[in-house]
C-alpha cells in the first residue's frame, strides 16, 4: 500500500520567543523538522510533503529537495494545514502519516509500528499516544466504555475531568488517505482557540463507525512536542541520551555520557574512547581506536583511526591515522594532517597541510602553509603569513628542520632537508639541504659581567 507523509511546519512558535522559526530550532545540532523528516523518510514514505508558512523560505532552504512543499499562507490550525495538501494528495489511495514538525524524538521504528497496527486493525485512523505523568498542554485521548478511542480533546477545551486523563495525543497519526480528506472538509473552528483542529478528524471518523486505533509509544520521550524553550531543553537532554546510547551500542566508550555532547549526525568508530566535556558537532566523523578529550570541541572534522586529541578545538579539519593533537591545540578550517602527525601544546594550524610523521610540538602558528613529511618545527616557530592586506604561503620541504623561534616571512620556501637555525627570521628562500642562519652573530666579552655590576652599583648609590 502506498505510504505518504505530511509534516506540519507552518506555525511561528510564539511560545519560543525567538527570531528563529520554531521547527528550525536545533536539537542536538539538527533542526527539529529535519529530525522529523529523516524519521519519515526512514519509514519508507513514497512522498513527503512539508506544510510551510512562517519562515517558509528558510525551512525550504534548509530541507532542499528532500521534500515537497505546500504553503499554508494563514495559520488557521493543524486541520487547515493538512487540508492545504488536498489538491496534491486528496485523490490518492494509500495511507498517510501526519507528523508535527515540533516532535523531534519520534522515531522511524515507531512510525513503522503505528502503520503496521493501522493495517492490521483495518483502521481509518490510528493515533500515536503516550501516558505522561504531566500531560498539561497536550490533547487528551478520550476512550469509550470498551476502551475504544472516541476522540481527542485539546487542553483548552477540556472539562476538569478530561484534564485528569494522562493519555495524550503525540500529534502523530496514520490515516486512510481518502477518509482523511473527507473528514477534514467537515472540521469547523468552533472551539476555544477558534482553529481548525486536525484532532477533530478522529471524532468525525468515529461517529461514522469507522475504526480508530491507538498505538501507545513505549518511550514517552517520543511524545515530546516542543512549544517553548523548556521543552526544547528537555528534548535536547533526551536526544543526547539516545545518541549516547546508540554510540555505546556501537562500541564507543563514553567515560561520562551525561557530560559528553554529540550532535545527531556525528559518526564514531569502535573502541574509541571519549572523555568528559567533549563536544562533537556537525558532520564530524571519528575513526576507531581514537581517544578524544577531555574538554575538546570538534566541528565538521574527520579523524583517522588511532588518533588522540586532548583539550583541543578543531573546525573543518582533516586528521589522518595515528595523529596526536594537544593539549591546547587549535586546528582551524583547511587543516589537513597526514598520518602520524604530532601537533602539540599551544599550536594553531590554519589552511595548511602537514605531511606524514611531521612534528609541530609546541607554541607555533602555521597558517597558509604546505609542510612536507618528516619535518620538525621547533618551539615557538611561526609562519608570518599576513601583511595586513594579503595572505602568503609558506612551503617547507620533506625532512626539513626548522629551529626554535624561527619566523618564516611568507611567501617563502624552505627546501627539502634544509636546516633553519634557531632564532632566524627567514625572508629569502632556502635551498634543499642548505643551512639558513639569519640572526646577529654572538659576541662574548670576557669577565665583563663584574664591570657591568660595578657600574650598576655606582648608579644605585648616586640615586640614593
Ligand atoms: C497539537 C495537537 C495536540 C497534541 C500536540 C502534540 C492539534 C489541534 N493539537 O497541539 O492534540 O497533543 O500537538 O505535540 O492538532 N501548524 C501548522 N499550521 C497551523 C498550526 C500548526 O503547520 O495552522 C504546525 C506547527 O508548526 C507545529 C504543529 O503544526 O509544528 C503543531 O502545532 P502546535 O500549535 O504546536 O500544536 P499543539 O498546540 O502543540
Ligand atoms: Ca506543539
Amino acid at each position: 500500500m502506498r505510504r505518504l507523509a505530511i509534516v506540519l511546519a507552518a506555525g511561528q512558535g510564539k511560545r519560543m520567543k525567538s527570531k528563529l522559526y520554531k521547527v528550525l530550532h536545533p536539537v542536538c545540532g539538527k533542526p527539529m523538522v529535519s529530525h522529523v523528516l529523516d524519521a519519515v523518510k526512514k519509514a519508507s514514505c513514497e512522498r513527503s510533503v512539508v506544510i510551510v508558512g512562517h519562515g517558509a523560505e528558510a525551512v525550504k532552504a534548509h530541507l532542499g529537495d528532500a521534500a515537497e512543499y505546500v504553503l499554508q499562507a494563514e495559520q488557521l490550525g493543524t486541520g487547515h494545514a493538512v487540508l492545504q495538501t488536498k489538491a496534491l494528495l486528496g485523490d490518492l489511495d494509500g495511507v498517510t502519516l501526519v507528523v508535527c514538525g515540533d516532535t523531534p524524538l519520534v522515531t522511524a521504528e515507531t512510525l513503522e509500528a503505528l502503520a503496521a497496527l493501522h493495517a492490521q486493525e483495518g483502521a481509518s485512523a490510528s493515533i500515536l499516544t503516550a501516558d505522561l505523568e504531566e500531560p498539561t498542554g497536550y490533547g487528551r485521548i478520550i476512550r469509550g466504555q470498551n476502551g475504544e478511542v472516541v476522540g481527542i480533546v485539546e487542553q483548552k477545551d477540556c472539562t476538569p475531568e478530561q484534564a485528569r486523563i494522562q493519555e495524550i495525543n503525540t500529534g502523530t497519526y496514520c490515516f486512510d488517505n481518502r477518509k482523511l480528506f473527507e473528514a477534514l472538509s467537515q472540521v469547523t473552528n468552533q472551539n476555544a482557540q477558534g482553529e481548525y483542529y486536525l484532532t477533530d478528524v478522529i471524532g468525525i471518523l468515529q461517529k461514522q463507525s469507522l475504526r480508530i486505533s491507538a498505538y501507545k509509544s513505549k518511550d514517552p520521550a517520543e511524545a515530546i512536542g516542543v512549544n517553548d524553550r523548556i521543552a526544547l531543553g528537555e528534548a535536547e537532554r533526551l536526544m543526547r541520551g539516545r545518541i549516547a546510547r546508540a554510540h555505546q551500542a556501537g562500541g564507543v566508550t563514553l567515560i561520562d555520557a551525561a557530560n559528553t555532547y554529540i550532535e545527531a549526525d556525528v559518526t564514531i568508530g569502535e573502541d574509541t574512547v571519549i572523555y568528559p566535556g567533549t563536544v562533537l558537532k556537525g558532520r564530524t566523523s571519528i575513526g576507531s581506536d581514537c581517544v578524544i578529550g577531555p574538554n575538546s570541541e570538534l566541528k565538521d572534522t574527520s579523524v583517522g583511526n588511532g588518533t588522540t586529541i586532548r583539550q583541543s578545538v578543531t573546525d573543518e579539519a582533516e586528521l589522518g591515522e595515528g595523529c596526536s593533537v594537544g593539549p591546547f591545540a587549535y586546528l582551524r578550517p583547511g587543516t589537513k594532517l597526514a598520518a602520524r602527525v604530532k601537533i602539540g601544546d599551544f599550536v594553531e594550524v590554519k589552511n595548511a597541510t602537514v605531511g606524514e610523521g611531521s612534528k609541530i610540538p609546541h607554541l607555533s602558528y602555521v597558517g597558509d602553509a604546505t609542510v612536507g613529511s618528516g619535518v620538525n618545527i621547533g618551539c615557538g616557530a611561526i609562519t608570518a603569513n599576513y601583511d595586513g592586506y594579503n595572505k602568503s604561503r609558506t612551503e617547507i620541504g620533506d625532512n626539513a628542520f626548522v629551529g626554535s623561534n624561527v619566523n618564516l616571512i611568507a611567501p617563502v620556501t624552505v627546501g627539502e632537508g634544509a636546516y633553519v637555525v634557531a632564532g632566524s627570521t627567514i625572508t629569502q628562500n632556502v635551498g634543499a639541504n642548505d643551512v639558513a642562519i639569519a640572526r646577529e652573530r654572538q659576541v662574548n666579552k670576557q669577565g665583563y659581567a663584574e664591570k657591568l655590576r660595578a657600574r650598576a652599583r655606582a648608579q644605585k648609590n648616586k640615586n640614593q
